[in-house]
C-alpha cells in the first residue's frame, strides 16, 4: 500500500511514523508513506500557500494552486483509490472505514490548516472527507496520523500475531474483553480463575460474555448498530 500525505508541516509526522508498528511496516515494505510539503509547490516568490478569503472574514484560506499541482503530479504517476481531505466536516472515522481503506492500493491524505482549503479543491479533487471526532484540531496532520495508524496495523503481515487485529475492540461492534498477564496474584488482586483453567472453550465463552457486558456498560450505543 502507498499513502501520500500533503501537508504544510511534514515534521509533525516524525514521531508517529518513526516508532513502533508504522516504523516496522515501512521497514518490511508493507507500506510506503510519502510526505509532500505543499509549500514546495508554491509559485510565489515568498512560497505563500494561503490568501485572504474572498468576501472578507477572519482567517486565511489555503490556495488551490499548490495543492492542485501536487495532486495532478501524483495522479499522473498512478491511480488513486481515494483522495481524502482531513476535516472536522468529514464523515466520522471508525473501524469500518479503517478496514475499508486498508484494502486500498494508493491513497492521498490532504491536511488542511487555517480556515481550510479553497472549496474548489474539495469539489474537484477530493473523493471524501474524514473527521476523527467532533472537535477542531489546528490542522489535519494529527488526524491523518491517526488514520494512517489505524489502517497500517490492519495490513497483512504488519502485526506479528495475524489474528490480533481481528480481536481488537470494534471489529465485531463489541469492546475487547479484559486481559491479564503475570503475576496471577498481585497483592491479593487475582486474575479470574477461568483464564488459568487451560480450558479453551470456557475461556472463549468467558471472553465473549465479558466483551458483551463491557460493551453494554461502557458503549451501549454499539449494540444498537
Ligand atoms: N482537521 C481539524 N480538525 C479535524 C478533525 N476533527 N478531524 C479531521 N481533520 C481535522
Amino acid at each position: 500500500m502507498r499513502i501520500d500525505i500533503l501537508t504544510l508541516f511534514p515534521g509533525m509526522f516524525q514521531g508517529p511514523f518513526t516508532e513502533s508498528i508504522i516504523k516496522r511496516a515501512i521497514g518490511k515494505g508493507e507500506v510506503e508513506i510519502h510526505l509532500h510539503d505543499i509549500r514546495d509547490y508554491s509559485e510565489d516568490k515568498h512560497k505563500r500557500v494561503d490568501d485572504y478569503p474572498f468576501g472578507g472574514g477572519a482567517g486565511m484560506v489555503m490556495q488551490i494552486g499548490p495543492i492542485a499541482r501536487v495532486i495532478d503530479k501524483l495522479k499522473s504517476e498512478r491511480e488513486y483509490d481515494h483522495i481524502i481531505y482531513m476535516s472536522p466536516d468529514g464523515q466520522r472515522f471508525d473501524q469500518k472505514e479503517a478496514n475499508r481503506l486498508s484494502l486500498s492500493e494508493n491513497i492521498i491524505l490532504l491536511c488542511g490548516h487555517y480556515k481550510g482549503v479553497d472549496q474548489r479543491v474539495r469539489d474537484h479533487y477530493i473523493t471524501h472527507e474524514i473527521s476523527i471526532g467532533d472537535y477542531v484540531l489546528s490542522g489535519g496532520e494529527l488526524a491523518a496520523a491517526v488514520v494512517v495508524d489505524a489502517i497500517v496495523r490492519l495490513l497483512p503481515g504488519v502485526i506479528g500475531d495475524e489474528t490480533s487485529a481481528l480481536t481488537d475492540s470494534f471489529q465485531d461492534n463489541l469492546l475487547a474483553p479484559p486481559v491479564y498477564t503475570r503475576p496471577s496474584d498481585y497483592n491479593g488482586w487475582k486474575v479470574p480463575d477461568v483464564l488459568l483453567s487451560g480450558n479453551d472453550k470456557l475461556i472463549d465463552e468467558w471472553r465473549e460474555q465479558q466483551a458483551l457486558e463491557r460493551t453494554r456498560q461502557l458503549r451501549p450505543d454499539l449494540l444498537d448498530e
